[in-house]
């Protein structure tokens, strides 16, 4: 039974219903409804709205449901939508009690709340998993702790590092995230519900009730904006987004780092694949599928940031495909963060490799031109000076840690014996004591400021 067939003459074409209908996918909404249809039916019973009676019948009936959907004895099919579902089953069970149900609501604030109170605990989902995901990169980073790894820009090695400094820069990026989903799920948190259709109602609604049963912060300021603001939709779109981003990140650091080539990390046989053909090959599906996801997430982002432009004033159908978009990213976002968390437990840190890497390819020339600048030449010479060293070494097969400290001196006087020592790769990074830097002492302070955001969580 359709909630508004008074009107029609005739019933709706089949495929239109099939066109029209979202039970299909908004069924998942059906314990939001319900729980936000049994504090509309408290709020009418406790303003006398509807009798004592009527409401104790409703809100036993919608919680028989609840139990009967929750342990699969009743299927959600032939209705509309979700709420017509609950609807049509109360008026079934409790016969014109059921009817009542509906007074001072409009579908409009119904689907605006349950969505709200959905995506409110996928916000928490999220934080879940991404504490988690932090907490892997702790571990990872603590590691690290007594190893090096070389720093790059422009994919080519640049400095030395103390190698928890790579997994803590990750921790950085997520530990943002979670902020920002915090303060999503913050702002997100008011109630449409009491809003009506789109202008209020004339019933003596108290919506602080309601607010207060479903544990939003209020109710929200305005009815037109109450049916009609997705905002909370496309933000959680957008935190994903840029978590999908930083995990993409993350994913192609893996992948090159796991390399023949680098040889930097070894991810687990339990989180790798091999070849149908090459049977050497151990390959890092996992990472590459994350990588891949990002799209589609950003693509969910687009069509509802797409789907919200230029809509009129209040609740246009339209706002129906807020849901399906949403509920593929949330799956796609959730399962990423909560794989890559165990994919880091799981991930080897090839230490000696790492730690010899970051001595090659001249990564610690910097600090033989500022040798030179803390002895008082102006940086600029040193970096000239410090150049003429490394093109020697190209031409003649050597490395900076190779050099003796007269051959140093051969390119300028203010080289002393000590420069054989700083260029070790450790005391390279060592040397990066700055605050953020990448020395371990630097790195342990880091480690345990994540350690103390992550537990305001
Ligand atoms: N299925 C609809 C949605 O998801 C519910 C609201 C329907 N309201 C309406 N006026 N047709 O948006």
């Amino acid at each position: 039974m359709k909630l508004w067939e008074g009107r029609f003459e005739k019933p709706t074409a089949k495929n239109a219903d099939a066109y029209n209908d979202s039970l299909p996918f908004d069924k998942k909404l059906w314990a939001v409804d319900i729980t936000a249809s049994v504090a509309h039916a408290t709020m009418l019973k406790e303003c006398n709205i509807i009798s004592e009676s009527d409401g104790a019948l409703i809100i036993e009936g919608l919680n028989a449901i609840y139990s009967d959907i929750a342990d699969g004895k009743l299927q959600i099919a032939g209705a509309e939508d979700i709420h017509s579902f609950v609807e049509n089953e109360l008026v079934k069970r409790i016969g014109d009690a059921g009817k009542k149900l509906h007074t001072a609501r409009s579908r409009n604030d119904q689907v605006a709340t349950d969505f709200r109170l959905y995506v409110r605990s996928s916000f928490d989902g999220l934080k879940e998993s991404l504490k988690n995901l932090v907490s892997s990169l702790i571990l990872r980073a603590e590691d690290g702790l007594d190893a090096l790894i070389p720093g790059y820009t422009h994919l080519r090695k640049a400095q030395p590092m103390c190698a928890g400094h790579f997994f803590n820069a990750y921790s950085e990026m997520f530990l943002r995230d979670l902020d920002r989903v915090t303060e999503s799920r913050e702002r997100m948190n008011v109630m449409p519900l009491g809003s009506g259709a789109l202008a209020g109602t004339s019933y003596p609604i108290d919506r602080n009730i309601c607010a207060d049963l479903l544990n939003f912060s209020k109710p929200c300021d305005n009815s037109l904006d109450g049916v009609s603001d997705r905002d909370f939709v496309a933000e959680y779109l957008f935190d994903a987004s840029l978590i999908a981003a930083h995990l993409s990140r993350l994913c192609e650091d893996i992948i090159l780092y796991s390399t023949e080539e680098f040889g930097y990390f070894e991810i687990s046989d339990e989180y790798s694949t091999g070849s149908s053909i090459m049977p050497q090959k151990k390959n890092p599906d996992i990472p590459e599928l994350m990588r891949g996801k990002t799209g589609r997430i950003y693509g969910h982002l687009m069509a509802i940031l797409t789907t919200i432009k230029a809509i009129p004033l209040a609740y246009n159908k339209d706002l129906q495909e807020d849901k399906e978009g949403f509920f593929d990213a949330e799956k796609q976002i959730i399962s990423s963060v909560d794989i890559m968390a165990e994919l880091l437990k799981n991930i080897t840190l090839r230490k000696n490799n790492t730690t010899a890497a970051a001595e090659g390819e001249f990564c610690c020339a910097t600090d033989v031109a500022d040798y030179l600048a803390k002895k008082g030449m102006p940086f600029r010479s040193a970096h000239a000076v410090t150049g003429k060293i490394v093109r020697f070494c190209i031409s003649n097969g050597r490395n900076l840690q190779d050099m003796t400290a007269d051959e140093y001196r051969s390119f300028d006087p203010l080289f002393c014996d000590d420069i054989c020592d700083i260029v070790k790769g450790v005391n390279c990074a060592n040397a990066r004591t700055s605050f953020g830097g990448a020395s371990k002492k630097s790195v342990e302070e880091n480690i345990l400021s994540i350690k103390q955001r992550l537990a305001k969580y």
